[in-house]
């Protein structure tokens, strides 16, 4: 009995040093202290080790475009790092191309900043900015899709039109963490100081924010503008714009600069959905027609049933095929899933639109 109750009390002794020994290790090795973080060759910041590159970023007012809010699933926060990352781990690979890797492309949520390290990021990243806003309009366009203003008060922001800016959803109950979640602005570049996003109902954590707790008069940060999706002045001629769902949002932006603008250009615009039901902004929509240069909307119906709905039925693709010419000079800009804007550039391609001139923003 003695002798049962004598290697009991060793294991437990063991089980505590060894349970020490690691606390003591986590706080060792997981305690990296201040670092410099050296960013375009010239400015140098001292920063708390331990944490990511996006994140370490982030607390020194420099944003990173990021989608997925760091998981490693977007592959937007590349960033050159040229000294001090480590080596790239598994999480990075299937985001990145022989070339980004030989060229130290990282992904900045996925490096973990644990030394002295030196990054190279575009300049225009600097102008990125974090705004405090409040919510001053939120009205339900469909089922799952909300159209949220937010004023900025005296700030104001300039951005091209097509680009995103990234909503940052506070922690609250059932969700201990802030997180950024990246949404297309919708409203014109000439409106500076508000932006309004169209924001659909996934179940994630930023969307349930938005959509359950998110009310009238809160206040809302958002930082931005970000991204390479943006009305391009120099092209000329006719345009195709596709989309569905909150994919609406840039392509009403850039309708909305058009029209500010006066820009003689025919445009037409593929909308696809599911029922009546989920159609919004018709109005709108039928306003550009009257008020822009020659512009059509053709929304495309998917799975209406009623014989009430009179116009096309079917997937965007099918109506690019009927209405679009082979061989015209259009350029398309394409907002949607991924699996959508794949078949989308395939039809256009058909139709022997060159992918130079196909811009896409997949979400
Ligand atoms: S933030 Fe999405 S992959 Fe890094």
């Amino acid at each position: 009995m003695s002798t049962i109750i004598s290697t009991v009390v060793i294991f437990s002794i063991l089980a505590a040093m060894l349970a020490l020994i690691l606390t003591l290790a986590d706080r060792t090795i997981g305690n990296y202290g201040e670092v410099k973080l050296k960013i375009n060759k010239d400015k140098v910041h001292v920063v708390e080790g331990g944490n990511n590159l996006l994140s370490t970023l982030r607390a020194q007012k420099i944003f990173i475009p990021s989608a997925c809010g760091g998981k490693g699933s977007c592959g937007y926060c590349k960033v050159k790092v040229t000294e001090g990352g480590g080596p790239v781990l598994s999480t990075e690979l299937p985001w990145l191309t022989k070339d980004e890797i030989k060229s130290n492309v990282r992904l900045s949520c996925q490096c973990k900043v644990k030394q002295d390290i030196e990054i190279e990021i575009p300049e225009e990243l600097f102008n990125v900015r974090e705004y405090s806003t409040y919510v001053v309009k939120m009205e339900q366009l469909t089922n799952t899709i909300k159209h949220l203003r937010f004023d900025l008060g005296e700030e104001e922001i300039h951005f091209k039109p097509g680009q995103y800016v990234q909503l940052k959803a506070p922690a609250y109950e059932g969700s201990p963490d802030e997180v950024y979640r990246a949404y297309s602005v919708a409203s014109s570049v000439n409106d500076k100081h508000a932006i309004e996003l169209l924001i659909g109902y996934t179940g994630g954590i930023a969307t349930t924010y938005v959509h359950q707790h998110l009310k009238k008069g809160d206040s809302v940060h958002i930082n931005g503008p970000y991204g390479e999706f943006y009305y391009h002045e120099d092209d000329g001629g006719p345009i195709i714009f596709a989309g569905a769902g909150t994919g609406m949002a840039p392509i009403i932006s850039i309708l909305q600069y058009m029209a500010d603008n006066k820009i003689h250009r025919k445009a037409v615009f593929f909308f696809g959905a599911k029922t009546m039901d989920d159609l919004f902004l018709v109005d709108r929509l039928k306003d550009f027609e009257e008020t822009l240069y020659d512009f059509k909307f053709i929304p495309a119906l998917s799975r209406e049933e009623s014989p009430e709905w009179t116009g096309e039925r079917g997937r965007v693709p099918d109506s690019i095929s009927k209405y679009v010419e082979k061989g015209s000079n259009y350029s398309a800009y394409l907002c949607g899933s991924p699996a959508m804007i794949d078949s989308i550039v395939h039809a256009l391609t058909e139709k022997d639109i060159p992918l130079e001139k196909i811009y896409y923003d997949k979400f």
